[in-house]
């Protein structure tokens, strides 16, 4: 059985005092932490202060990226052992908002998502189609492309200790959630990528949903066999809308 995990993508957002506020709240949400895990993924200047605010709480943190390399010059970027050195459990790599505004292939998101494994972080790996792929019947392809970047040859269990957020581009910050079923359709589709080098990672890996994720929607894509929690955006900015998705986590196993 696969613990549901909630992760929040605070992305630009949130001044000091705000942050300090929201994730101290969050961490002191009356919420059965035995079936459901959190994190929080703040813009980097901002970890630390997270951390503090929920140190005594099972809430975790993360970062929304990280550089391939692990030292250098490289003005500007922040690289994976920094990261663990702020305890750090995840780092989101390939967001959709990174691919198409800061041009990030395939092939850099695989080098980002192996980084955080070196470093011991557990990489969120964000893939997704957009609506015109969608609408041009390619969804699936795109979603396989983008994970078989990261698999390579296939030798190496990639997703072993590391989870895949499904966000389609066109449900992304525009209050349109995909169905349960469409979600569930490309859930089972990445998971059998997975399945098929390394069917026990493939099995007990966790798959995220992404996209316009609120309170109100979290418990019907829940309840999808192979939809194990949320990365979530928008609804991760308020308290109560983070604590009922944690909430309808923590049903969705029961
Ligand atoms: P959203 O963002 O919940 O605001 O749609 C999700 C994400 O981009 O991770």
């Amino acid at each position: 059985m696969r613990q549901p995990l909630v992760v929040g993508n605070w992305k630009m957002n949130g001044r000091v005092g705000e942050a300090e506020e929201l994730a101290g709240a969050i961490a002191a949400a009356e919420i059965d932490w035995e079936h459901c895990g959190a994190g929080i993924c703040p813009p980097f200047p901002l970890i630390d202060r997270v951390a503090k605010a929920v140190s005594d709480s099972p809430v975790a943190w993360g970062a929304q990226n990280l550089h391939a390399e692990d030292a250098g010059a490289f003005t500007g970027e922040v690289h994976g052992p920094l990261l663990k050195d702020l305890g750090c459990t995840y780092v989101i790599v390939g967001h959709s908002e990174r691919r198409e505004y800061f041009g990030e292939t395939s092939e850099q998101v695989a080098a980002k998502f192996f980084a955080a494994k070196r470093n011991g972080l557990v990489p969120i790996l964000c893939v997704g189609e957009t609506e015109a792929e969608r609408d041009a019947g390619k969804a699936e392809s795109v979603v396989r492309e983008q994970v078989q970047a990261v698999v390579g040859d296939g030798k190496e269990d990639a997703f072993r200790d590391a989870v895949i957020a499904y966000e389609p581009v066109w449900a992304i910050g525009t209050g349109r959630t995909a169905t349960p079923e469409q979600a569930q359709e490309m859930h089972a589709l990445i998971r059998g990528l997975v399945k098929q080098g390394h069917p026990v990672t493939g099995q007990s890996m966790k798959i995220l949903y992404g996209g316009s994720m609120k309170a109100a929607s979290a418990p019907e894509l829940m309840a999808q066999e192979d939809i194990d929690g949320g990365l979530i955006g928008g609804a991760s900015l308020k308290a109560d809308e983070f604590v009922g998705i944690l909430r309808a986590a923590v049903a969705s196993d029961l």
